[in-house]
């Protein structure tokens, strides 16, 4: 967190000097911590064959995706509607990858027609796809029995993930392969969202390569997302260096027994983005009930669905006293008609959070909320979505324009 002279910078910018500008609330990204982030994953795993296909659903704008773009990154796609906004960030069909669960064959047609590589989610998928392009480049996604993230919700690799096909779908898969002509150049597998622990990735890796040791002529592993950031104080970064030696020295001597330097891609998404981000928003109320000081703001889980989805934590601060002798503890609560919606939780239901003194006005920080924020938000109480503000080089410029009622939908 940048500080100077007690007030919260975004990217060199004072905090609440946006607000007065753009309004509030507002989602506000540092562009420099996106480079950062990025150069530092790509620094750490010593593999010539690397790509870093950035998992745009941890947040599609444009504008987020081109600065990943121009830093080398590819694309991980899941719908028709990403690729158009990773089109719109100049990503080409030939750096983006489609891996996606429930897919039409329509999706699957769209991915083809423009030349983009799919990766198939299930044995009945690989079969429709077979029959939609004969002879085809495709790979295929496993599950292979180890998962891990920050909550069950967002846990993909297990019996209780419905993501890939399991690990042990070997012949299948062949026989499918087999049955069209198909090229299976790559597999891949993404076994959760924010995790910190290195060994977790090694360890699905491992069952990744027992797989892939029984298919000739791979191009590629991806071994997907899934690096989680500290949101808590306290928590502790993950040992990124550790990581990227253990994955690049587990995939060179893989490669090594299997007599070929394969490529090896990743394709993470929070990790570049989620301490880039920002919600401000405004106090609005302040009110108490026998056993809390409600803390009322201009934002909901409209705009920010982690801590009410998955009783995620999220730092606050207030953006013009960041430090403050006299603290008194509340619970920050957002503007949506439902009592989940509070921004200070667990799984349980509100937690108390100790914050500098709060009045009617004070603009809030809501800090990690470049991903999963802005690209889970939604129109619900038929409130208008924030203003995106990103800040280059000391300057801020709107990326997204503040949604006003039309926005709303029904074509009025
Ligand atoms: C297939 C796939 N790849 C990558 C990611 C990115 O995960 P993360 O943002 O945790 O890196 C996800 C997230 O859900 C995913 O489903």
């Amino acid at each position: 967190m940048d500080v100077a002279g007690n007030r919260l910078m975004v990217g060199g910018v004072c905090a609440s000097s946006l607000v007065r500008e753009y309004g509030s609330p507002l989602y506000a990204y540092d562009e420099g911590v996106i480079r950062m982030r990025f150069r530092e994953l790509r620094d750490s795993i010593p593999f010539s064959k690397l790509r870093i296909y950035y998992a745009c659903k941890a947040n599609t704008n444009p504008h987020i995706m081109r600065v990943l773009r121009e830093e080398g990154a590819f694309v991980d796609v899941l719908s028709p509607g990403e690729v158009f906004l990773a089109e719109k960030a100049g990503f080409t069909p030939d750096r983006m990858m489609f891996t996606s669960t429930g897919v039409t064959d329509d999706e699957m047609r769209f991915m083809i027609g423009k030349g983009i590589h799919v990766n198939c989610d299930s044995l009945s998928q690989l079969d429709r796809y077979g029959s939609l392009n004969r002879g085809g480049r495709v790979s295929v996604r496993i599950n292979p029995d180890v998962g891990g993230g920050h909550h069950g919700h967002v846990i993909t690799g297990g019996p209780d993930s419905k993501f890939g096909i399991y690990f042990d779908k070997v012949d299948e898969i062949k026989e499918i392969v087999g049955k069209h002509d198909l090229k299976l150049v790559g597999l891949h597998h993404h076994i959760g969202s924010g995790i910190l622990e290195p060994e977790k990735f090694v360890m699905a890796m491992n069952v990744l390569l027992d797989v892939a040791k029984k298919f000739d002529n791979l191009e590629f592993v991806d071994f997907g997302g899934g690096i989680g950031i500290p949101y808590k104080p306290g928590q502790e970064r993950i040992g990124l260096k550790e990581l990227g030696s253990m994955i690049a020295e587990t995939f060179t001597a893989f490669c090594r027994r299997y007599g070929k330097e394969l490529m090896l891609f990743i394709e993470p998404g929070r990790y570049m983005v989620a301490e880039s981000g920002f919600l401000l928003c405004t106090v609005n109320t302040v009110k108490e009930t026998p056993k809390h000081r409600f803390v009322g703001v201009d934002t909901g889980f409209n705009h920010l669905v982690r801590p009410a989805m998955y009783g995620s934590y999220h730092e606050i601060v207030v953006a013009d006293r960041v430090d403050s002798a006299g603290k008194e503890k509340v619970v920050v609560a957002g503007n949506i008609c439902e009592s989940g919606d509070v921004f200070t939780r667990d799984e349980h239901g509100p937690v108390d959070r100790e914050l500098p003194k709060l009045r009617e006005g004070d603009v809030l920080a809501i800090l990690n909320t470049g991903a999963y924020g802005f690209s889970m938000s939604s129109n619900y109480n038929s409130r208008p979505r924030p203003a995106e503000v990103l800040v280059e080089d000391g300057k801020a410029r709107v990326i997204r324009k503040r949604e006003d009622l039309n926005y709303l939908g029904y074509g009025y």
